[in-house]
């Protein structure tokens, strides 16, 4: 099973998410702004932080350039002030341009400027990591 990790992050919160990822998972997630390629990949692991009520520009574009047979499933994950309603749209989106998308995604609360102190924490990373595990296992 060949998977991968392609986040994007502003101020480090999605990063720290994509990190214990990737590390349950043994590989390396990737920043969009690399502008890695993806092909032939099982699980693609597609996460950002929510900026002004969407995925930031990088990700949207990435996912804009993304050739459908690029990848078996996409999962999504964000971290982001409230809730994962935003995740949602993007994956009636991506259904829409005929991509796999998974129906369970991940997203964690990310501090932001006086809310969510401390987020992502300990626990948040935990869940990350079970819910990357639960997946590929699955
Ligand atoms: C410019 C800006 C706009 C934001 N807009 C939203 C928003 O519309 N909805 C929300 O829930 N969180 C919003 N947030 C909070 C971020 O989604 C949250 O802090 C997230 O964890 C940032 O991830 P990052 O550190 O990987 O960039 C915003 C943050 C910034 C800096």
């Amino acid at each position: 099973m060949k998977a991968m990790i392609v986040y994007s992050t502003k101020a480090g919160k999605t990063e720290k998410v994509a990190k214990a990822m990737g590390e349950q998972l043994g590989i390396t997630p990737v920043n969009v702004i690399y502008k890695p390629i993806v092909s032939d990949i099982d699980v693609l692991f597609v996460g950002s932080g929510i900026y002004y009520g969407t995925v930031s520009e990088e990700i949207q574009l990435f996912l804009d350039t993304l050739r459908v047979d690029a990848a078996k499933k996409i999962v999504l994950f964000s971290t982001s002030q409230i809730g994962k309603d935003v995740l949602v749209e993007l994956r009636e989106e991506l259904l829409d341009k005929g991509f796999a998308v998974s129906n369970k995604s991940f997203h964690c609360k990310g501090k932001f400027i006086y809310f969510n102190f401390g987020h992502p924490n300990a626990k948040d990373l935990r869940n990350a990591a079970d819910f990357v595990k639960e997946i590929t296992n699955g």
